[in-house]
């Protein structure tokens, strides 16, 4: 660690990416070398790595195994909601990995066929990205948040062969059966997979389908261990879907090669860690930072990484991250700022933290939703090492702005996560298309290239990819948040340009929300805005206009669309408030104005926009919002709504 060795960094892989991730590069294990570094002959579709073959599995097990260190701690499943505790080396975990592979094999998975992961935290889970890794299938790991619908429409999209789920997860004290939900979304499908493979645990055992569906123990009994495939850098890894502005998820894709090179890259000049050091993400494999940093990097760079099926309170208390961190050696852990929101709810003096050892843990990282300065003072006063705010998206798998703490730690500044990490050109736009002066906020871009690991395009979709992504800002990538830079170049992501919300760290579309509210049979026209909630950040509520000629009491229409919210998106939607009015609030030309209301709602000074149709609606929406608790008299400008229905004890619903 130098200083200056960041902006050294900085600029060297600005004014020479080739150099820069070629050099990177070596960290890799490869089996060809590539010919050309960044092929830019399709602008502005980037391919990193052209040419070079690898296997993404070999690198994240049997390499470590080869350099002498099979031995060593390669996963660790701490689960507090079944008080488990299990252990595998590199080389259990890699044969259990080549096993299941050679499982998929005997089900006629090959080369870029595609696999859906649906589970909960388990091991198992793991198991099933590095065994499609191994043998070059392209997996979609499913949050296990999602409703059968949600499921449906990814299964769709990627067509899979095979769909890897579980008979249950747990949700705290919660049994989840999931079966009936896949079982479900296979129904409402109209792709269907060919086999299922279920994983049998014992809290809610699943009936088992004859002809299609197979216990994960008995395909792994009759499998033979299949080895490392070469694969083209180019091959994709893997596809995660991420809510875009409607209903239908937008399927990022991941190459093995520049993401492998990335991924490795992150974790000795972000996080500072090392191979045989214990990193652990607290996030769920289903989010890009379990993809990234539960599974991906901590292995490629032979960490040990923790699979928690727990939650930061309540399983079973808000010691439960300090009790890990003591117990399995933590050094850096990466999670969202909403788990410090719960913890620090919980135990506010940070009481529980001082009946833990945790005297080997070297920094905190958090990402996924804006931090908020007192959840990352809190944190920094109460344990005494650096916390990292770092900004990223599901699009580019790593972070976008960071404090690089491997190469240079900066001096953190509350509320920014930050300057530009090595690779990515950030520039902020007004809306002509010019460039804002320091403190000036804008839409937030990144020059063309980006850079390894961040997604070449959308699954079977380039110009899907183009026209949402790169088609604003002719040669930039157009990152959806809006923010501003400091004189120092320090970054502040404020708000997202479009109808994504960000809900517990986890990314929703608000548009979704309303194609839901919308079918309900008596309303007209909706609106869902994201409000501020002090424990989630944001949570969803919805403003509905009712036909003409209805007359239903509208607590029983708000509890209808809550369910169908559940239903259709799933529980992680958090959608549990809506509230009647008689219009919307639009402009001229009928855009309704969503910003305006989420103003209101959060108690924020606002100036109703000039090319508003009628103000007069402003007051009846401000009452409107009253009546559930928001847009209060006593909501200060700037900070959280007190937020209705929230009991004493328990972490808002
Ligand atoms: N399977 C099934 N249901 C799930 C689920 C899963 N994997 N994950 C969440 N849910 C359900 C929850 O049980 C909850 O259901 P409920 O409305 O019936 O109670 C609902 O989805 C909302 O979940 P969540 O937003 O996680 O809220 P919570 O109240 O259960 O927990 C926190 C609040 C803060 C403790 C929790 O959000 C948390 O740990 N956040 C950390 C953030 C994180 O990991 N983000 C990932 C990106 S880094
Ligand atoms: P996801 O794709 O789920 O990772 O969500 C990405 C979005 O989360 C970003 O576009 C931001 O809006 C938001 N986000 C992630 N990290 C941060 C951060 N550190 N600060 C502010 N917003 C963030």
């Amino acid at each position: 660690m130098t200083t200056g060795a960041y902006a050294a960094a900085y600029q060297r892989s600005l004014q020479d990416p080739e150099g820069f991730w070629g050099a990177a590069a070596a960290g890799i294990h490869w089996t060809r070398k590539w010919t050309r570094v960044l092929d830019d002959s399709a602008k502005p579709l980037y391919r990193w790595f052209v040419g070079g073959e690898l296997n993404t599995c070999y690198n994240m097990l049997d390499r470590h195994i080869d350099a002498g260190r099979g031995d060593q701690l390669a996963v660790i499943y701490d689960s507090p909601v079944t008080d488990t505790v299990r252990k595998y080396t590199y080389r259990e975990f890699r044969d259990l990995v080549a096993r299941f592979a050679g499982a998929l094999v005997n089900l006629g998975v090959q080369k870029g066929d595609r696999v859906i992961i649906y589970l909960p935290m388990v091991p198992e889970a793991l198991v099933a990205m590095l065994a499609c890794a191994r043998i070059g299938a392209i997996h979609s790991v499913v949050f296990g948040g999602f409703a059968p619908q949600e499921l449906a429409t990814r299964i769709n999209d990627a067509k899979p062969k095979v769909i890897v789920s579980a008979s249950c997860g747990i949700e705290g004290q919660r049994v989840i059966a999931y079966k009936p939900l896949l079982d479900e979304a296979i129904k409402l499908a109209t792709a269907k997979p060919e086999k299922c493979i279920i994983l049998q645990r014992s809290m809610a055992e699943a009936n088992l389908r004859a002809g299609c569906d197979l216990a994960w123990h008995t395909v792994m009994e009759t499998a033979k261990p299949a080895a490392c495939v070469p694969l083209a850098a180019t091959d994709p890894l893997y596809i995660l879907y991420t809510s875009g502005t409607t209903g239908i998820p937008k399927g990022v894709v991941r190459d093995h090669g520049g993401h492998a090179v990335a991924m490795y890259w992150t974790m000795k000049n972000i996080y500072n860690v090392q191979a045989g050091d214990v990193y652990w993400a607290a996030s769920d494999i289903g989010w890009v930072v379990g993809h990234s940093y539960i599974v991906y990097a901590p292995l490629l760079a032979g960490c040990t990484t923790i699979v928690y099926e727990g939650k930061p309170v309540g399983t079973p208390d808000a010691g439960a991250f300090w009790r890990v961190i003591s117990q399995h050696g933590v050094k850096v852990l990466f999670t969202a700022p909403t788990a410090f929101r719960a913890i620090k709810r919980e135990d506010p003096d940070g009481t529980l933290i001082k009946k833990y050892d945790l005297r080997g843990f070297q920094a905190l990282f958090l990402a996924g939703e804006r931090c908020d300065p007192d959840t990352l003072l809190w944190a920094q006063q109460r344990l005494g090492v650096p916390v990292i705010d770092h900004w990223w998206q599901t699009e580019t798998a790593w972070g976008i702005a960071a404090n690089c703490t491997g190469l240079e730690l900066l001096p953190v500044k509350p509320g920014s996560p930050t300057k530009a990490t090595p690779g990515y050109d950030v520039r902020i736009f007004d809306e002509a298309g010019d460039q804002v002066k320091p403190g000036q906020t804008g839409n937030i871009c990144v020059k063309l290239p980006l850079p390894p690991g961040c997604l070449p395009t959308l699954w079977h979709n380039d110009q899907g990819y183009i026209d949402s992504y790169l088609s604003r800002y002719p040669g930039y990538y157009l990152t959806g948040d809006a923010g501003y830079q400091d004189e120092d170049g320090y970054l502040y992501i404020m708000s997202r340009i479009d109808d994504i919300i960000n809900v517990a760290g986890h990314r929703l579309s608000t548009g979704g929300m309303e194609e839901v509210l919308a079918a309900h049979p008596n309303v007209a026209e909706c609106s869902v805005i994201g409000v501020a909630h002090e424990l989630k950040g944001e949570v969803p509520v919805g403003l509905m206009v009712l036909k003409a000629g209805v007359e239903r009491p509208e607590a029983e229409i708000v509890k209808e669309v809550v369910q169908m919210v559940r239903d259709k998106i799933g529980a992680v939607a958090s959608f549990k408030q809506a509230v009647v009015v008689q219009r919307l609030p639009k402009t001229r030309s009928g855009k309704i104005l969503r910003g305006t209301m989420k103003k209101i709602a959060d108690g924020v000074e606002y100036k109703p926009p000039a090319t508003i149709d009628d103000p007069e609606v402003l007051g009846e929406i401000t009452a409107a919002l009253r009546r559930i608790g928001y847009a209060t008299a006593g909501t200060e400008p700037g900070r959280y709504a007190k937020t209705a229905g929230t009991e004493p004890g328990r972490y808002a619903k």
